[in-house]
């Protein structure tokens, strides 16, 4: 465990440092294999766009996963996608069905992205909100029963996750469980819907996923405690940050957590 100066004491957070992409590949895969077949008659996995998670994606289409996991019992949900069509090259639900769902054999039923086709973010935000609420079978979240088994998030250069980014208001909801949100000044210039950290931090696990030298210094900044939207990330359970060695701060680094 690694708990940097700055940072709230959380007690349920750790981050683990990869040798490499290849090594947090493995072991992403291996902890989202563990969460569904920990769960019970369900499993609520609420997935992540961006680029780091779809080596992952790919690689739980695979062997063992492919064989062993029981994927008729796995339920999709997104923290957050791109207001654009399913079939669209930047839709994060797209990407996931494509890299793995289509895959394996996850019924279609058990598959549920964020509306895109509604009439505008806030009125997906609403339907998604109302489909969450059916799926858990309540409208307040238990800490005590959480409405996900795992959430899979990663960090934006800026400090955002999911679609929260710096300084909107959203990153500061607490009551609703999904937002529309306005092009960000991050690419891709479209509106998004994201769930918001109310929502989010109802889970067994958080799992972030963050690779590459160029999220060193963003992640130093989050893990030192720094106002940015990531820092607000809470999970009822573990909250796991995976990184892999290029992305570790200094502090991480020369502790020797590398697993
Ligand atoms: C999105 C994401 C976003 C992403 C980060 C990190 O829709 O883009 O959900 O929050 O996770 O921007 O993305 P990378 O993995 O590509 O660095």
């Amino acid at each position: 465990m690694w708990s940097p100066g700055a940072a709230p004491a959380m007690a349920n957070k750790r981050i683990i440092v990869a040798a490499d992409l290849a090594a947090l590949v493995e072991q992403a895969a291996k902890r989202i294999a563990d969460r569904i077949g920990q769960a019970g008659d369900r499993a609520a996995i609420c997935a992540t766009g961006g680029s780091t998670p779809k080596p992952v994606y790919e690689r739980l289409a695979k062997e063992p996963y492919r064989s062993e996991l029981p994927w008729d019992r796995t339920h999709w949900f997104w923290g957050d996608d791109r207001f654009v069509a399913l079939e669209d090259d930047r839709s994060n639900a797209g990407m996931t069905i494509n890299a793995l769902l289509a895959q394996v054999s996850v019924p279609d039923a058990n598959i549920h992205p964020i509306p895109t086709g509604a009439a505008t973010p806030e009125e997906a935000a609403r339907i998604y909100q109302a489909e969450l609420r059916r799926f858990y079978g309540r409208d307040q979240l238990d800490p005590a029963a959480p409405l996900f088994d795992l959430v899979l998030l990663g960090l934006g250069s800026d400090g955002h996750t999911a679609s929260l980014f710096p300084g909107l208001a959203a990153v500061e909801e607490t009551d609703r469980w999904a937002v529309g949100v306005d092009p960000a000044g991050l690419a891709p210039f479209v509106p998004r819907v994201t769930l918001t950290f109310a929502a989010l931090a109802s889970t067994r696990e958080m799992l972030f996923l963050v690779c590459g030298e160029g999220k060193r210094e963003v992640l130093g900044r989050v893990l030192a405690g720094e106002n940015l939207p990531a820092t607000r990330a809470t999970a009822t359970g573990e909250l796991v940050w995976l990184v892999d060695r290029d992305a570790a701060p200094d502090e991480a680094r020369s502790r020797g957590k590398f697993r």
